[in-house]
């Protein structure tokens, strides 16, 4: 079978990257998250306290920047500059600095390079929010994934209470309102929905229910 490369794109919390995960193990390909690049730029501007309005200072940066995603059964490691930073990438801090980096052009360039340097043999799936309108225009497959706030709040609230936290509900609701705003309002590469993307709305899909939906079209082998 031809070694597609699938394209989800969609705001925080959608299923995105569970979907994606499970996907992968599913078909046997590669998941890479998007997402997870931009979260250690950010990461990477805090340890050298890089300005972000310095555009030289972020050049010199992102030259010397180094990102591996290695597979580990229990989900992907990311090493920034040989350094394992899978968990300190997902505090909030870097969530929100993730966002602000993203904005900036030459911070895309260089992970869209990356980016499609990891896709190009296929049998890829990438998350993200514009890996089907920019990093993979001709992807196989498009999926855009969205769900209500409040769903997508509780989610990102279990999913941190099972990891020992206790955050405020509607303070996890508000940020994710004012990074979808960022993400949607920024200049280049906005979050948006590919005219030829499949929308598929999660609120009240269940982890497999989503997974299957996918995976069934996929089999089919078309987008629509
Ligand atoms: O997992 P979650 O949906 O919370 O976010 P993420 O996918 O890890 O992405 C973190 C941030 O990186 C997003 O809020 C975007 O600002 C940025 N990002 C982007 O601009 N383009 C992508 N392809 C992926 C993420």
């Amino acid at each position: 079978m031809k070694k597609y490369v699938i394209a989800i794109d969609g705001p925080a919390a959608s299923g995105k990257s569970t979907t994606a995960k499970a996907l992968a193990k599913k078909l046997k390909y590669v998941y890479i998250d998007s997402g997870a690049m931009y979260r250690a730029c950010g990461l990477m501007s805090l340890w050298e306290a890089v300005d972000l309005n310095d555009v030289k200072a972020l050049s010199k940066m992102l030259d010397r920047i180094k990102l591996v995603i290695k597979y580990s059964e229990k989900g992907n490691k990311i090493i920034l500059n040989d350094k394992d930073v899978s968990e300190r990438i997902r505090e909030a801090d870097i969530t929100r600095l993730s966002s602000q980096i993203a904005v900036i052009g030459i911070v895309r360039t260089k992970m869209v390079e990356l980016q499609r340097e990891m896709g190009k043999h296929g049998g890829v799936i990438m998350d993200g929010r514009d890996i089907g309108t920019v990093v993979f225009p001709e992807a196989d497959f498009k999926f855009f994934m969205i769900a209500d706030v409040h769903t997508r709040a509780l989610r990102r609230w279990e999913e941190a209470k099972s990891k020992g936290e206790e955050l405020s509900l509607k303070a996890i609701e508000q940020e994710l309102i004012w990074r979808d705003k960022n993400d949607s309002e920024r200049e280049i590469s906005p979050l948006k929905q590919a005219a030829n993307a499949i929308p598929i709305d999660t609120s009240n899909l269940t982890i497999p229910q989503q997974v299957d939906y996918l995976h069934d079209i996929i089999l089919r082998g078309k987008n629509a």
